[in-house]
């Protein structure tokens, strides 16, 4: 079974702050790195370092060509990247001591998605295999469609969350996985138990990842549910975090493993890549993962 990403690529930006800047502050920040990032292409080195066959499909600029040289160190096909007039996107990210962050996203030359690109990617791939997808591209009703023609399975991140997801059909999809924020948003809901009961009751045959920060992870489908804690770091940088997650939870479906095993691996992942700098380095190696779970 095969995945194919079609998702955002972007060199993110990262300052180190005291403190998230406030509107109409100024604040000298502790340092600044330039990382590979992009919630597409780190959900996809999460799933090749997790040792799943993970193709990304996207958009770059002539500033993009590090992205094609990840690809080619993590195990991640390229052959669908394409290279566009334009610059790659960016995000400016905001860390602060407590290793939040706040992102802010230029899209780029993730926004120039055409109807013939996508149909000609999707065209290379059959019944069964999964299509990942965030909102970090345009078209994103377009390829839900066309992959569920396909037949494809279909898991969407919706993030982040806004009104271009409105537009999706979301009885096609088969994997949210999702934040409490963005679980939040798709149900109008808050509490994390009413969040799942929503969305199994709009749509009972998906199934439900829903991350909650401190609080772990909770699966959830029509008939079973499982909640996963966190394992406790000292993290200095989050991002990537819920990308890192997602990816192992999806190698791991595609392993065959049981959902709770699934769950203890992707926490532990996720738990390894807070305690680095940086989306795309920040993620680790199953070898390190399933040693550190002994
Ligand atoms: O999920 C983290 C990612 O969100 C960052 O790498 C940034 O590029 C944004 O897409």
């Amino acid at each position: 079974m095969k995945v194919l990403n079609i998702g955002s690529m972007n060199l993110d930006h990262v300052y180190n702050v005291d403190h998230i800047v406030q509107p109409g502050e100024t604040q000298a920040t502790d340092g600044m790195n330039i990382f590979l990032g992009g919630k597409g292409m780190n959900q996809s080195i999460a799933l090749a370092k997790a040792g799943a066959d993970v193709y990304h499909g996207g958009m770059i600029g002539k500033d993009g060509q590090a992205f094609l040289q990840a690809c080619d160190e993590y195990g991640v096909n390229s052959k669908y990247i394409k290279k566009v007039e334009g610059k790659t996107g960016h995000a400016i990210i905001q860390i602060d001591k407590s290793a939040q962050n706040c992102i802010l996203l230029y899209g780029g030359t993730n926004e120039k998605l055409t109807e013939e690109y996508v149909d000609s990617v999707i065209a290379d791939f059959d019944e069964g295999d999964i299509l990942l997808l965030q909102n970090e591209v345009n078209l994103i009703p377009y390829i839900v469609d066309k992959a569920y023609e396909k037949g494809m399975q279909i898991a969407l991140n919706p993030s982040p969350f806004n009104e271009r997801l409105d537009a999706v059909d979301m009885s096609k999809i088969s994997y949210f996985l999702m934040n409490e924020v963005e679980g939040g948003q798709i149900t109008g809901l808050t509490e994390p138990d009413d969040i799942i009961a929503k969305v199994v009751e709009l749509y009972p045959n998906a199934k439900i990842v829903l991350t909650l920060g401190g609080d772990g992870a909770i699966y959830a489908d029509k008939d079973v549910r499982y909640h996963q804690p966190i394992f406790k770091v000292e993290a200095v940088d989050t991002t990537a975090a819920g990308d890192t997650f997602t990816g192992y939870f999806l190698a791991g479906i595609i392993d065959g493993m049981e959902i709770p095993d699934i769950l203890k691996m992707s926490a532990k992942a996720s738990s390894i890549a807070v305690t680095r700098e940086g989306a795309v380095p920040s993620i680790p190696y199953r070898k390190e993962v399933m040693e550190a779970l002994g």
